[in-house]
């Protein structure tokens, strides 16, 4: 595990994206796990300037998302769908049907989660896959549990979950309470992975996923066993290392 500390989101945003940025050059047609929430976007606005620049070209890049909440179709206002579309799929020439989230409106989502885990192994895995960490150390949307979830799986969120996200919805009840997830066993079976994690308000949590022992109650922690990781913090999130 590498463990990278930036002065500042901005700069975790220019590391995380030259990362993805050799992922692409070293293989145009590369498969990138993505992920939704406020700590990819210094990221994906990095990249997105590479290619404005013509540092970068997505036309053959594939990707998958970590996760969806369950009921949300792809055009409504908070699905992570829609995130994706305005942060990154509509700014780069990454072609419509190279990129894929669960589909959160499905009617039977354990057919979908079956369906989804089936799509990124024929596609040949996940070269590169992006986290952010949750307050309480989820990783997708893995919350603490007593066991280390295998496939694609539809979780029930946290109330620590729901509060965090409420921000981008009128009002936590309006947060939906399921989501389809990519599972713990997905997340490792990527060939890399880059986890990004800043602010004060996750130190502590930073500290027990990296430092801690691995267990299902911290769902991230089991990254220690990864042979491919680059941790990427800023001063705040590694305060308590
Ligand atoms: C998002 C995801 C989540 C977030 C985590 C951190 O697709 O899977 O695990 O990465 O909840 O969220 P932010 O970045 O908003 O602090």
């Amino acid at each position: 595990m590498r463990i990278i500390v930036c002065k500042g989101k901005r700069a975790q945003g220019e590391a995380a994206a030259a990362l993805f940025a050799a992922q692409i050059l070293r293989k145009a047609d590369c498969v990138l796990g993505l992920a939704t929430g406020s700590t990819p976007l210094e990221t994906y606005a990095a990249l997105t300037a590479m290619y404005e620049r013509g540092a970068l070209d997505f036309g053959a890049v594939r990707s998958f998302n970590l996760d969806e909440y369950v009921g949300m179709k792809p055009d409504q206002e908070q699905s992570y769908f829609r995130f994706m579309y305005e942060n990154l799929f509509s700014k780069v020439n990454i072609p419509q049907g190279n990129y894929f989230l669960p589909d959160g409106a499905a009617a039977d989502v354990d057919a979908e989660c079956a369906r989804y885990e089936a799509a990124i192994e024929a596609a040949g895995g996940i070269d590169l896959q992006f986290l952010g960490l949750g307050h309480d150390g989820h990783i997708g949307f893995n919350e603490p549990a007593d066991h280390f979830p295998l496939a694609t799986h539809c979780v029930d969120l946290a109330e620590q979950t729901i509060e965090a996200n409420k921000r981008f919805f009128a009002s936590a009840e309006d947060v939906p309470r399921r989501a389809l997830t990519m599972g713990i066993g997905t997340i490792m079976k990527a060939r890399g992975i880059v986890l990004v994690v800043n602010g004060a308000d996750k130190a502590d949590i930073t500290a027990k996923v990296l430092k801690g022992p691995v267990v299902p109650q911290v769902p991230a922690s089991i990254l220690q066993f990864h042979p491919n990781v680059t941790v990427i913090l800023d001063e705040a999130a590694a305060s308590k290392l």
